[in-house]
């Protein structure tokens, strides 16, 4: 009948297997920094009402140090009898100073205390992926502006489809991560509502200051319902849906770094450090880190599966069930997190075979659209384009040529408008130049969007 803090009404110990099914210590230990940082926040409020004593503070404080150092020297003993990381830290409080320990959890549960712990561990964590997303969209701005009039063929259905320059590709993904950090950003400010004051679902007795907590604490405000506060986990889940779209996004920049890897491919080459080797087959340089990370796309969907079914069943308001939301969190943040670190660094490491993707573009007919575009500014129907350069991709394929290849004359066969500045428009470089206007192509257009970001960014 002795160890746990609420063992007194409990005629039989639970057994061993019991213990470990239902503690959280060895995962939720991670929150104790926020854990003590809460505590600190509500001992002073409770001294500011008037529940504790000034010396009550202080001996809280002063345990509280005490504690905070023996967790950082690693000198901290986690008890598995002590279930979580609150009766871990309370219980050690008690050791150090007494009475004052025992009057902190006054007034509060922890059903509102791991709310909070969760909501200010993950404040911090949006923040870091916040500047992690920007280092990565700077890298790619980055290298964008350097290769804004480096060709490569774009492709529709992984087949050729029309020219397009290597920055405006990676700018594509700039917006993605954009969009991403908006997600984040948006999250963060439901994030950031204080559940403490809630007690363990009905609110507390005592005159309490939960506006003093929040300041303190650095929330923007209370949870308005205490039954809400302490039961849903909805904000966590909105935090793990904006990481899966994160890592969705990663996963598709993945996706092309290994096929443009590819020997057949030869787009690009990745710094060793992002690679491995084979153990049998010595001409292999793999690219590791890409498929890991598409990879890793999946236990981050996983997670956001896993926290909606872990809410969809629970009744108000708190249940046990909210003590499984945290591992697979930490998982997600700790994904990203790494993630995006390896991102924006592997980024600018990326060699471009620029000689390789201006080969890959001329084949495959990438200027087609062109052509049609060409004939439509001289008054021939689009439709009616489309069919004569169809008929003239097809006599390159009987010849193996390109449309660059036939003579003025020849083209002249598909369609009599045709004349001797068609060539001009037959070229990658007047492809990509020609889609000149805000979100296009070309070059002068790729420079801007690629300086607007970064400026953004500095
Ligand atoms: N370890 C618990 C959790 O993660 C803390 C709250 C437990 N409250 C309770 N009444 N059992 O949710």
């Amino acid at each position: 009948k002795k160890g746990q803090a609420w063992s007194a009404r409990f005629s039989e110990p639970v057994s061993d297997l019991v213990k470990r099914y239902t503690a959280s210590v060895d995962f939720d230990k991670r929150l104790a920094m926020f854990d003590i940082q809460g505590s600190l926040a509500h001992a002073q409020m409770l001294e500011a009402v008037k529940v504790i004593s000034p010396q009550d503070r202080a001996d809280i404080e002063r345990g509280m140090a005490q504690i905070q150092s023996e967790i950082q020297a690693g000198t901290f003993i986690w008890l598995l009898d002590l279930e979580d990381v609150h009766l871990n830290i309370e219980k050690r409080l008690v050791e150090l100073v007494g009475d004052a320990g025992k009057r902190l959890h006054t007034g509060r549960s922890r059903n509102d205390q791991v709310a909070t712990d969760i909501r200010l561990w993950l404040r911090d964590q949006i923040d870091q992926l916040i500047e992690l997303l920007k280092q990565l969209r700077r890298a790619l701005a980055t290298v964008a502006l350097e290769h804004s009039s480096t060709i490569l063929p774009g492709f529709t259905h992984m087949q050729v489809a029309q020219p397009v320059t290597f920055g405006h590709h990676l700018l594509a993904y700039a917006e993605m991560f954009g969009r991403d950090t908006q997600r984040l950003i948006d999250c963060r400010t439901r994030v950031n509502i204080l559940p403490l004051g809630a007690a363990a679902l009905a609110g507390t007795s005592f005159p309490i200051d939960r506006p003093l907590v929040a300041k303190l604490l650095g929330f923007d405000g209370v949870c308005l319902n205490s039954l809400d506060a302490v039961s849903d986990r909805d904000f966590a889940i909105e935090f793990v849906s904006a990481c899966a779209l994160i890592m969705t996004h990663i996963s598709r920049l993945s996706e092309e770094i290994v096929i443009w890897m590819s020997p057949r491919v030869g787009f690009i080459d990745l710094a060793d450090r992002f690679c491995t080797g084979s153990s049998i087959m010595p001409q292999k340089k793999n690219p590791d880190v890409p498929e890991l990370a598409r990879g890793k796309t999946g236990r981050v969907n996983g997670h956001l599966v896993a926290l909606l079914t872990l809410m969809k069943g629970q009744p108000l308001a708190y249940n046990k069930d909210n003590q499984e939301d945290k591992e697979g969190l930490f998982d997600t943040a700790d994904t990203v997190r790494d993630t995006l670190t390896i991102f924006a660094d592997m980024v600018p490491g990326i060699t471009v075979k620029a000689d390789n993707m201006r080969a890959a573009a001329l084949q495959g007919f990438a200027t087609a659209t062109d052509l049609a575009d060409y004939l439509v500014k001289r008054g021939v129907p689009f439709r009616d384009a489309h069919e004569a350069v169809a008929h003239a991709v097809r006599e390159c394929e009987t010849k193996g040529c390109d449309l660059a290849d036939l003579s003025v004359a020849e083209l002249q066969k598909f369609h009599p408008s045709v004349q001797d500045d068609v060539h001009a428009v037959l070229t990658l470089e007047g492809s990509v130049a020609a889609r000149n206007h805000i979100g296009g192509t070309a070059p002068e257009q790729v420079q801007r969007a690629a300086q607007t970001i970064l400026t953004a960014l500095s």
